[in-house]
């Protein structure tokens, strides 16, 4: 089978990985891909929002299925595109990715369906969200309503941060036309959890749970950056938090989207808090989480590319999803200076005994060199009995890699530590 992958970074050489352990996998071509996944797929030079190019490039090489893996392709309709043209996929089409795409979509979505979220209001003036950040209570939480890679969310420790987001984004329009709207939302406490779902729209499989970092600093200090590692499965998401997440949230939005005519098929995000009230939905995603994927699809026992199919053949229900009940641990290593400047080019080594832990996101070859090419060089993930040998064992790895300006969190896994332990 020709498999054809769309995107480029650490996520898509996960899911690359795992596609690969299927015997009947013959080729796998990135698009575009990066310069350090060379040796598991066939980068193709076209980029992962250039929709007639992906769909010219899967017809051109006979693709048997696809996989479309960014949220930008997903929005503008990649999965509508390829199927056209007849080639299975795996991705909502783009009337169900607007799950992602648009927060005011996504916020009455939860208000008209009872399904647990920030209580929030929605402005397309914006003197009247100036005007209602005069009384609202702070902290308070700005969020653009289209794509801004994910940084369009502002948690405002004063009303007057508040107003400069709100002015940021529909006024100076940093986010372009993702800031026409935007949300004004309750600021909610408690633990993060990612969960990933598989869902054909009927059944839905909740993959085993994770834990993101977005500070670039240890102890979450510093910028919000794409994710700075992540550990598997969370030690806060117990089980009878999971059956009330699958009660209360997770089918609830499946029905959801059903009832709405907008049928999500594919991988479903549930960004969720555990507030002192029970699990609220922060955010969906429309697609697999990065870097949760690189923790996640390590543990994942089942054949990748099977469960895939089932989702797109609608018989998700009658297949085996089996996960490790072991531990994993995904460290980044990035550019200093990420997520603000940082230099690229600079030459990157990998020894063999990291490089069938890794996961390249930045990467590219230069002159017959491997070099850096992004802010988030590559992630190394470790799984494990225990998420002590797991976090020690990705850290033992990652600090085989080399290259000028390394930086990575030394705590990744920390605070999952301490929670075990509370227990
Ligand atoms: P996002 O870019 O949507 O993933 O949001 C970034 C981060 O902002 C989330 O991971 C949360 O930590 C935080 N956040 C978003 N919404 C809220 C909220 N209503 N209350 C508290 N924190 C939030
Ligand atoms: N790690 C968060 C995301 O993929 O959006």
């Amino acid at each position: 089978m020709k498999l054809m992958v769309v995107g480029g970074g650490g996520r898509e050489h996960a899911i690359i990985r795992k596609l690969k352990e299927n015997p009947a996998v013959t080729e796998i071509y990135a698009l575009p891909g990066n310069g350090g996944m060379t040796a598991d797929a066939t980068c193709v030079d076209i980029a992962a929002k250039d929709i007639d190019g992906i769909v010219q490039f899967a017809v051109d090489n006979a693709i048997d299925y696809a996989v479309v893996a960014p949220d930008d392709p997903l929005v503008l309709g990649a999965v509508d595109a390829l199927e056209e043209k007849g080639i299975p996929c795996f991705g909502p089409r783009a009337n169900a990715a607007i799950i992602e795409g648009s927060k005011v979509f996504s916020k009455d979505l939860m208000k008209k369906y009872g399904i647990p979220t920030a209580a929030y209001e929605v402005f397309t003036d914006m003197e009247a969200a100036l005007a209602y950040l005069d009384t609202a209570p702070v902290p308070t939480v700005i969020k653009a309503d289209g794509l801004a890679l994910g940084k369009g969310v502002v948690i405002a420790a004063t009303r007057d941060e508040a107003k400069a987001a709100v002015r940021s984004m529909m006024q100076d329009k940093v986010f372009g036309a993702s800031g026409d709207r935007v949300v004004v939302e309750e600021f909610l406490t408690g633990p993060e959890v990612s969960v990933l779902a598989f869902t054909d729209g009927k059944a839905l499989v909740p993959m085993v749970s994770s834990m993101d970092h977005k500070r670039a600093g240890d102890n979450d200090t510093g910028l919000n950056t794409g994710g700075m590692g992540t550990v598997a499965p969370n030690p806060y998401y117990t089980a009878d938090i999971a059956a009330e997440c699958m009660e209360t949230i997770f089918m609830p939005t499946v029905n959801a989207m059903n009832a709405e005519g907008r049928t999500f098929k594919g991988c479903l995000y549930f960004g969720l808090m555990l507030t002192p009230n029970g699990p609220k939905v922060i955010e969906y995603n429309c697609r697999f989480g990065d870097p949760e994927t690189q923790v996640v699809l390590p543990l994942l026992k089942s054949d990748l590319l099977t469960v895939m199919q089932s989702v797109t053949n609608g018989t998700l229900a009658d297949t085996a999803v089996e996960f490790d009940d072991g531990h994993a641990c995904c460290v980044i290593l990035a550019s200093k200076g990420y997520p603000a400047a940082y230099d690229k080019g600079l030459p990157l080594t990998i020894p063999a005994e990291a490089a069938a832990h890794t996961y390249v996101a930045g990467a590219a070859i230069k002159d017959g060199v491997l070099v850096t090419n992004g802010g988030r060089v590559l992630g190394v993930t470790a799984v494990a009995g225990t998420l002590k040998e797991a976090i020690a064992e990705a850290y033992r790895l990652a600090d085989t890699v080399s290259f000028d300006n390394k930086y990575c969190r030394r705590d990744i896994g920390a605070r999952a530590m301490k929670a075990t332990e509370g227990n």
